[in-house]
């Protein structure tokens, strides 16, 4: 299983999933970075680790299809099978989601659908579960479709929201249940533990 990851900014995610690959404890090859800020700590860490990039944004193509052409064709010379969004802040093209049907995941650091579509992301979401009052929050790992947001769910795992919390507070601690969770998605995924058969997903606690 060859995964690409796409990131945006600082990418401790895609470095929680750099060392599973490294401890061997995901077993699946990491062949390619995607990110549309060239700046991104994520370039840095893909570098390290000896992971080819492919800095891509809209703004570089006269259009759509032009866009989408270019990131199927590196998809396709790095034989990717499974693309892992990871703190990626742009809509893909719908094009590439249907390009590969199951086969993208993305983390959410709230339990959808509560927090989540457009404009929730970063320091946004965790103020917002503040405000509401929410006693648990926690952090879902779910398929990609058209919408923000809003394909089929794989996992959630709660994480409380703590008496004194702030945003960054209670973003630490849903980063770190984030961090230990995507990679054990991505093996399970890779490995067949986790199968997706219409709306029905199974093997996710045997994959945690
Ligand atoms: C994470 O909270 C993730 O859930 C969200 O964006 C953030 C990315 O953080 N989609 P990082 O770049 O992995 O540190």
């Amino acid at each position: 299983m060859n995964i690409a990851v796409f990131a945006s900014g600082g990418g401790s995610n895609f470095q929680a999933i750099i060392d599973a690959a490294q401890r061997k404890e995901l077993a699946a090859h990491l062949s390619l970075l995607v990110g549309n800020n060239s700046k991104a700590k994520a370039f840095e860490r893909a570098r390290a680790a000896n992971i080819p990039t492919l800095h891509i944004s809209p703004s570089h193509f006269d259009t759509e299809e032009q866009y989408l052409e270019t990131l199927l064709a590196t998809l396709a010379e790095h034989s990717v099978d499974m693309i892992i969004l990871a703190g990626y802040m742009k809509m893909l093209p719908p094009g590439l989601v249907q390009a590969f049907p199951n086969r993208i995941l993305n983390i959410h650091p709230s339990l959808l659908p509560a927090f989540g579509g457009k404009g929730m992301y970063g320091m946004r979401i965790h103020e917002a579960v503040l405000a509401y009052g929410a006693k648990i929050s926690g952090i879902t790992v779910h398929l990609v479709d058209e919408e923000y947001d809003h394909g089929l769910i794989l996992c959630q795992r709660p994480v409380p929201v703590e008496e004194g919390d702030d945003a960054e507070t209670l973003a630490a601690r849903v980063l770190k249940m984030e961090h230990d969770t995507l990679w054990r998605l991505a093996n399970g995924l890779a490995n067949g533990t986790i199968t997706v058969s219409g709306k029905v997903v199974s093997g996710v606690s045997n994959a945690l």
